[in-house]
């Protein structure tokens, strides 16, 4: 056992065993009576067979730990495998307080005749919820056979086990027998990037999307996987709550999420916590608990943005929000925040310019360069901001390129060039892709994969994500931008004098209100969130005297 753990448990360090292995951790499951609960799996089987049985006083020691509401196995298993072994995972166990807050809820709600608590680790929603609802059969469900192991000997402890199923399986693949009574989903899905999720599944995301009549995006993080699932496994009546990352709230990928919420499921209550108290102790993640109805309902939602962990309470305080706003809304996380009234004569900033992000290149290394280090026809190069640093260092103004990276934008087909410019753009590309170039996400889904299509250059330029407001550049020197800044385009050509107070104006005006914290303080504008910032009328824009005052 770690030191740390034994600062935890002070009265194990006078056990004469300590848990220095996964093995032993097993062990002890199997001392606690893992073997009890329903659903033992082959592979559970093959990690228990032959394992040197703990002692009894140490398997009573942390048996009287777990009686006394800790998850100790839980805790132990998490300091065995680091944070990075655990992300592929998703593996991150929910603090105490989320469980009770998210069980009260329920229990406000419904009483369940069955629990399901997808992705169920050691079982820390399974035992609250157990306990919390007497007649309830519970299903655990888990991908880990260690993590269900662990969550046997959990419900066993608690005297849950003849209530309890712990199924080994890829929750997408779960079928449920129909039941009289309502079904709680309850638990702390698995937040896992798109990345890390094999082709085939983000098939299944597709179509099984599709079945419902909605559009999925492959791009989609584990935890929509499963609001997906569970809105194909809940009937009428069935109550969730799940805790989340919260960026579906916002993104383009959780658009899913956002229409399960109003059908076949319906948001109760959306509890934000604020993205600056960091909830889970061993990984910067953002938060929200989603409570939801099984089917469609008319009551108002309830939204919270949760200031201090201490106030989480009750999960069904905050602003009553009628239903209709949460199926016109792009963005939820505004949804807990009031709005700020526009002042007589601002505008919106999207009314008058669109704001797009900035190209992709999808392997910098490869495709960012300076003037010399390649050997390439001058018109595939363009002088191109590729950090926020280059903004800050401009003054508010682009006058030159020279200092600038060049970006490699080469066209789909070469014919245009001559013979030996071909030669040198096809000798350029084999190097690529000794390099990996043609490999990675961003270049397998685009066509041909060398063209990074960078955008025209945009008369203003902006930083959108750092710990301080976003600055605004006027663009003097057509300078093209990557992903690093995003580029505002005037819907209407603008005269220069008009642009550069444009962009002097909101480098001065521009708080950090309109814009999303992630954990950590890190402020991030989306185009559509900076679309939003209020500015004077085109008419104020064009007299300098007059926008000077507005900014006194
Ligand atoms: C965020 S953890 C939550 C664990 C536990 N419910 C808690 O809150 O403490 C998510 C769990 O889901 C499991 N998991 C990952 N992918 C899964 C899948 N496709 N089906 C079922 N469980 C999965 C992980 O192994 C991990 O234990």
């Amino acid at each position: 056992m770690t030191l740390q753990t034994l600062a935890l448990f002070p009265e194990l360090s006078t056990a004469y065993q300590t848990i220095d292995t996964v093995s032993e951790l097993v062990a002890v499951a199997v001392g606690l009576g893992a073997e009890q609960v329903t659903g033992w799996s082959a592979d559970e089987k093959r990690l228990t067979a032959s394992l040197p049985l703990p002692s009894a006083a140490f398997v009573n020691a942390i048996k009287s730990q777990i009686l006394a509401g800790a998850d100790p196995l839980g805790d132990i298993y998490c300091q065995l495998r680091s944070p990075a072994e655990r992300r592929p995972h998703g593996a991150t166990y929910t603090p105490a307080q989320f469980v009770e807050a998210m069980t009260a809820w329920a229990a406000e709600q419904v009483t369940p005749q069955r629990v399901v608590d997808p992705g169920c680790g050691s079982g820390r929603f399974s035992v609250a919820a157990g306990k919390r609802f007497p007649h309830a059969t519970i299903i655990a469900i888990e991908t880990d056979p260690i993590a269900a192991i662990l969550a046997r000997a959990n419900l066993a402890v608690h005297e849950l086990a003849s209530r309890a199923t712990v199924m080994l399986i890829d929750y997408r693949d779960v079928a449920l027998e129909p039941i009289d009574g309502p079904t709680l989903f309850i638990g702390n899905p698995p937040y896992v990037r798109h990345h890390d999720i094999v082709p085939a599944r983000k098939e299944w995301l597709v179509s099984a999307a599709k079945s419902l009549g909605l559009h999925a995006s492959q791009l989609a993080g584990l935890h929509v996987h499963f609001f997906l699932q569970t809105a194909l496994l809940a009937r009428p009546g069935d109550l969730g709550i799940f805790i989340t990352s919260s960026e579906w709230l916002d993104v383009n990928y959780g658009e899913l999420v956002r229409k399960l919420l109003t059908y076949p499921l319906s948001a109760l209550t959306l509890q934000i916590i604020d993205p600056k108290l960091q909830p889970f102790p061993d990984t910067a993640t953002t938060a929200v608990i989603t409570g939801f109805a099984g089917s469609p309902v008319t009551a108002q939602v309830t939204v919270r943005q949760v200031e201090h962990l201490e106030d989480l309470g009750a999960l069904s305080r905050g602003s009553l929000i009628p239903r209709h706003q949460l199926t016109g809304a792009q963005r939820w996380s505004v949804l807990s925040q009031p709005r700020a009234a526009r002042p007589a004569g601002f505008v919106e900033l999207g009314e008058l310019c669109r704001v797009h992000r900035g190209q992709v290149t999808g392997a910098n290394k490869v495709w960012v360069t300076r003037a010399g280090h390649v050997d390439l026809p001058g018109e595939v190069l363009f002088s191109t901001i590729t950090r926020a640093q280059e903004l800050f260092q401009s003054g508010g103004i682009l006058h030159e390129v020279h200092h600038l990276k060049l970006v490699i934008d080469l066209p789909a087909t070469f014919e245009h060039f001559t013979a030996p410019d071909q030669q040198r753009i096809q000798r350029f590309l084999r190097l690529a892709v000794t390099r990996g170039a043609d490999q990675g996400y961003i270049a397998q889904h685009r066509k041909p994969w060398w063209s990074v299509r960078l955008h025209a250059p945009a008369p203003i330029l902006a930083t959108y994500m750092a710990r301080r407001p976003p600055l605004f550049v006027y663009n003097a020197a057509q300078a093209r931008h990557i992903n690093i800044a995003h580029g505002l385009y005037p819907r209407e050509t603008l005269p220069a004098d008009v642009l550069r107070t444009l962009a002097k104006f909101l480098s001065r005006s521009a708080s950090l209100d309109g814009g999303r914290t992630y954990a950590g303080g890190l402020t991030k504008f989306e185009p559509r969130e900076m679309e939003r910032l209020l500015i004077p009328h085109p008419d104020v824009l064009a007299q300098p005297d007059a926008v000077e005052e507005l900014l006194l």
